[in-house]
């Protein structure tokens, strides 16, 4: 009842076109309107005891690795706003630029920004039986938004099952291929959302993203401690927007203060994985789709993000040399 009552209430609100119709979403759960085999497929009989669930399926969920993908990270922030959808993409494309198969997984329902970030609209389409969705790719870089699935004006407001559900298919209903790399943009903060992915799926590590204000340190706190908590390592910190750099004059201030994230990492036995300045062509590149990594690859910018992303990835792909 409660499960059908959501979908319900779900379906007064206008979610896009892709919602096709309401017995797809009540029966199946199915709230991308996916075509595809349901799950439990006489899951919803009313009238009969309530379906039994076996033992497995009502502990703790299993962490799975993506068929076909090698290594996962997540780009994270205990905060809003920080910077986490540039950096994530950014460094997905230093990544694809040394010669990494690289995906990008918007984990963003709620406000979603690879297709802006990546130049990218249009609907995926769905593999032969219908299953998986297919990623869009742009700049040699496979990607998945809940952008491309719901009309961008129509408001995202799910609650509950609903946005699992819809994360649930993010995870598990998108046809990679093969990737050495997929990189996850986090929506902000340590809720529910975050916690699911870091359950679900196997990750290599976590790249927390941070401005160097105090209000924003403490949040890397919480960040972090919810990745130890489900024994999710910490690539490292990523110190964003600390140095301005006059657009005029190229007179460097620190506006925040001094090395704030940088201090902090240190005193929390953390990796430092670089600092990225505060640039308006940086914000201006990445509104206009194209990100500084692609457009300005020869700029310092761009270098920060490549050394950023060396580190990642000499980390994450350590394990393999040994193999
Ligand atoms: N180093 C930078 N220099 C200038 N502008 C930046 C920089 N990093 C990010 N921005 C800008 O700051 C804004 C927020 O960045 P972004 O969307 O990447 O943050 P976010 O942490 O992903 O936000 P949200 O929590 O909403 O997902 C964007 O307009 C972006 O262009
Ligand atoms: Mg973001
Ligand atoms: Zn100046």
């Amino acid at each position: 009842m409660f499960r059908s009552a959501i979908a319900v209430r779900a379906l007064r609100v206008d979610i896009g076109k892709r919602f096709l119709s309401t017995s797809r979403i009540v029966f199946h759960e199915n709230p991308l309107g996916l075509p595809g085999k349901p799950r439990q497929p006489a899951a919803i009989d009313r009238k009969g005891p309530p379906p039994t669930i076996p033992r497995a399926q009502r502990g703790l969920p299993q962490k799975r690795s993506l068929p076909g993908v090698k290594h996962i990270i997540a780009v994270a922030s205990g905060k809003g706003g920080v910077g986490k959808s540039t950096t994530a993409v950014n460094i997905a494309l230093a990544a694809a630029s040394m010669k990494k198969r690289v995906g990008i997984l918007d984990a963003d329902i709620f406000g979603p920004s690879i297709p802006t970030l990546m130049n990218l609209k249009g609907e995926p389409e769905l593999t032969e039986h219908g299953d998986n969705l297919i990623p869009l790719t742009n700049y040699g870089v496979k990607c998945m938004s809940m952008g491309f699935l719901v009309d961008k004006e129509a408001p995202v407001v799910w609650r509950g099952l609903m946005v699992m559900k819809a994360l649930q298919q993010l995870l598990h209903q998108v046809e990679w291929g093969n990737l050495d790399l997929l990189v996850i943009d986090m929506p902000p903060g340590t809720g529910d959302v975050q916690l699911t992915i870091t359950q679900q799926v196997i990750l290599d590590g976590a790249v927390v993203v941070s401005t160097p204000q105090d209000i924003a340190l403490i949040d890397v706190v919480r960040g972090t401690n919810m990745f130890k908590k489900v024994d999710v390592p910490i690539l490292g910190v990523v110190q964003n927007m600390s140095l301005f750099i006059c657009p005029n004059c190229n007179h460097e201030t620190h506006i925040f203060g001094d090395g704030g994230a940088m201090r902090k990492a240190q005193d929390m036995g953390l990796p430092f994985l670089g600092d990225i300045p505060l640039h308006a062509e940086i914000c201006d590149l990445s509104d206009q789709g194209k990100p500084v990594v692609i457009s300005r690859p020869d700029s310092p910018f761009a270098d920060c993000y490549k050394s950023i992303a060396t580190k990642i990835i000499d980390k994450v792909f350590a394990s393999d040399k040994t193999q």
